[in-house]
C-alpha cells in the first residue's frame, strides 16, 4: 500500500527550483522516503506519485450479431475530476476521458454509432487503421451538433495499437486538446499466439500534456501553447502503477497536442520494444528509452522481476522540448511478486517484402518560426485547402516519399492516413530497429528528412497526410492524397 507523502514542493517552487526538481529525485526511491516534490512551479497543486494510475474501461458493444461488434458512443461536455478537489470540464466520449477503449479483431467489423452533444462539429478519425473514405473522418466529413452517424471499421488489417480522435476541420487540435480521443486495439492471431505478456499484464499507458488554470481546474487551450506542463497519463497526472516483479508489456501511446515524450527508466534499465504504430516490429529491440512524437504509438515488455519488492522507479521523459519541468511522467511501484510464463520470443512477426517501388515524390514541411504573430504551417508551401487535391496517386502504387521537415527550430512529424507505411532511411542512413516495422506517424527533427515506402493496395479516394502537431495542422500544415 502506498503511504501519503509530505509534499515539499510549493516551497521549493517559491524558491524558483522548479526546474532541478529532477535532480533532487533518485533514480530509485525507498518505499518510504519522506518528500515527493510537486510536478512543477505552474502546477504546485499537483503532487507527483500520489494517486494511481487509471486503467482506461473497455467498451462493451451493444451488440455483437452477425458477426459484428457494434458500440455507441456520445460526444458531450463532461466534468472529471484530475486535479485534486477539483472538476475539469471537457469535450469527452461518453463522459469519460480519455475516451472509452474499444477492443477490436481482425476480420471482424466493428460499427460505432458516433453521437455528437457537443456545441462544436466533429469527426471521429480512427487513426492507423486501413478504412474506406466514408469511414475515414476526414476534415470535412464531420457530425453537426445534434446529430449522429455511423462508422464502420472493417478492421482487414493486422493488429496494431491504434487510437480515435476527432478531426474536424480546424477545430481538431483544440478538440482533441478538450478531451476527444482514446485508444483502439486491434489484434489477431498471429499476435495472440504469441507468448507475451497478456491480460492484467498488458497494460495502455496513454500519454498527454495539458494546461489548467491550478485555481479553477480549467483547462486552457491556446495556440502552440509552451505552457502545457502537466503530464496526464491514462487522464491522470503523474500517477503510480502498482506492479508485480514480472514481466508486463507496456503500451505506450502519445495522445499530445504537440508535446513529443523521450521515455527512460530512472535507472536507465532496459525495456524491450516489441511493437510500434503498425503492431508487432519484427526483432525485439532492446534499449534505454523510447522516443514518441504526437500521435505515435509503441509497446515495450518491462521485467520488473530485476527489482526487489519495495523498488519505486519512475519514468523520466528526456525528449526534445522538456523545457519545462516535465521530465517525470509517473512511478512503477513493484508491489509484488507473481508467477510469470511469459516471454518475448526473438522472432515476433515477417513483414512482406517491399514492392517496387513505382513512383517517387518530396513532401516539405515548413511552419513560419521567425516569431510573427500568426504563424501559418505549410506542406510544399500551401496551406491546407480541403477542396484541392494535392497528390494523385495511381491505385495498386507503391510510393517513396522523401519527407524533409525544412525548418530549423521546429519539430514535425508526419503522418499519413489508410495507410502503414515502412522507413527506408532517416538523414540517408537505415532506420533504426524501432523504425523496422509498420508506421503511420514518424518523428522529423529541425533539418531531418526521412524517406518512407507506402503502398497503396487498399481503398481509393482522397485521404489526408499532415503534420500530428495538431496545432500546426490546424495552422495549414496538412494536405490531400487522391488514390485512383
Ligand atoms: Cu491522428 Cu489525421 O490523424
Ligand atoms: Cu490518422
Ligand atoms: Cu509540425
Amino acid at each position: 500500500m502506498a503511504t501519503r507523502r509530505r509534499v515539499l514542493g510549493a516551497g521549493l517552487s517559491a524558491a524558483g527550483v522548479g526546474l532541478t526538481t529532477a535532480s533532487l529525485l533518485p533514480a530509485l526511491r525507498a518505499r518510504n522516503a519522506s518528500a515527493v516534490p510537486a510536478a512543477s512551479a505552474a502546477d504546485a497543486a499537483v503532487q507527483l506519485f500520489a494517486a494511481p494510475m487509471p486503467l482506461t474501461p473497455v467498451l462493451a458493444p451493444v451488440s455483437t450479431d452477425g458477426g459484428t461488434d457494434t458500440y455507441e458512443m456520445t460526444m458531450r461536455t463532461g466534468n472529471v475530476g484530475i486535479l485534486p478537489g477539483l472538476q475539469t470540464e471537457l469535450r469527452t466520449f461518453n463522459g469519460q476521458f480519455p475516451g472509452p477503449t474499444i477492443k477490436a479483431r481482425r476480420n471482424r467489423p466493428v460499427v460505432i454509432r458516433q453521437r455528437n452533444e457537443l456545441t462544436v462539429d466533429t469527426s471521429v478519425h480512427l487513426h492507423g487503421a486501413e478504412v474506406p473514405q466514408s469511414e475515414d473522418g476526414s476534415p470535412m466529413d464531420t457530425i453537426a451538433p445534434g446529430t449522429e452517424r455511423l462508422y464502420t471499421y472493417p478492421n482487414k488489417q493486422a493488429h496494431a495499437s491504434l487510437w480515435y480522435h476527432d478531426h474536424a476541420h480546424h477545430v481538431e487540435s483544440e478538440n482533441v486538446y478538450r478531451g476527444l480521443h482514446g485508444s483502439y486495439l486491434l489484434t489477431d492471431d498471429e499476435e495472440e499466439a504469441l507468448p507475451l505478456p497478456k491480460g492484467e499484464y498488458d497494460v495502455l499507458i496513454a500519454i498527454r500534456d495539458a494546461r489548467f488554470d491550478t485555481a479553477t481546474g480549467a483547462l486552457v487551450y491556446q495556440m502552440s501553447d509552451r505552457a502545457r506542463t502537466t503530464l496526464l497519463v491514462n487522464g491522470a497526472p503523474y500517477p503510480y502503477f502498482e506492479v508485480a516483479a514480472r514481466s508486463y508489456r507496456l503500451r505506450f501511446a502519445n495522445h499530445s497536442n504537440q508535446r513529443f515524450v523521450e521515455l527512460r527508466l530512472a535507472d536507465d534499465g532496459d525495456m524491450v520494444q516489441i511493437a510500434s504504430d503498425g503492431g508487432l516490429l519484427p526483432r525485439p529491440h532492446t534499449t534505454k528509452s523510447l522516443y514518441l512524437t504526437s500521435g505515435e504509438r509503441a509497446d515495450v515488455v518491462v521485467d520488473f522481476s530485476r527489482y526487489p519488492v519495495g523498488t519505486q522507479l519512475v519514468l523520466k521523459n528526456t525528449g526534445f522540448g522538456a523545457v519545462e519541468d516535465v521530465s517525470q511522467v509517473m512511478r512503477f511501484d513493484v508491489v509484488r511478486t507473481a508467477e510469470d510464463d511469459s516471454s518475448v520470443p526473438d522472432v515476433l512477426r515477417t513483414l512482406p517484402p517491399l514492392p517496387e517501388p513505382t513512383a517517387e515524390r518530396t513532401v516539405v514541411l515548413r511552419m513560419d518560426e521567425d516569431g510573427r504573430p500568426d504563424p501559418k504551417a505549410y506542406i510544399d508551401e500551401k496551406l491546407y485547402d480541403p477542396t484541392r487535391v494535392d497528390a494523385r496517386i495511381r491505385a495498386g502504387a507503391s510510393e517513396i516519399w522523401t519527407v524533409t521537415n525544412a525548418n530549423t527550430k521546429a519539430p514535425h512529424n508526419f503522418h499519413m492516413h489508410l495507410v502503414q507505411f515502412r522507413i527506408l532511411q532517416r538523414d540517408g542512413a537505415a532506420p533504426g530497429p524501432e523504425e523496422a516495422g509498420l508506421k503511420d506517424t514518424v518523428r522529423l527533427l529541425p533539418g531531418e528528412t526521412v524517406r518512407l515506402q507506402a503502398t497503396f493496395d487498399t481503398y481509393q479516394g482522397e485521404y489526408v497526410y499532415h503534420c500530428h502537431m495538431l496545432d500546426h495542422s490546424a495552422m495549414g500544415m496538412m494536405a490531400t492524397m487522391k488514390i485512383g
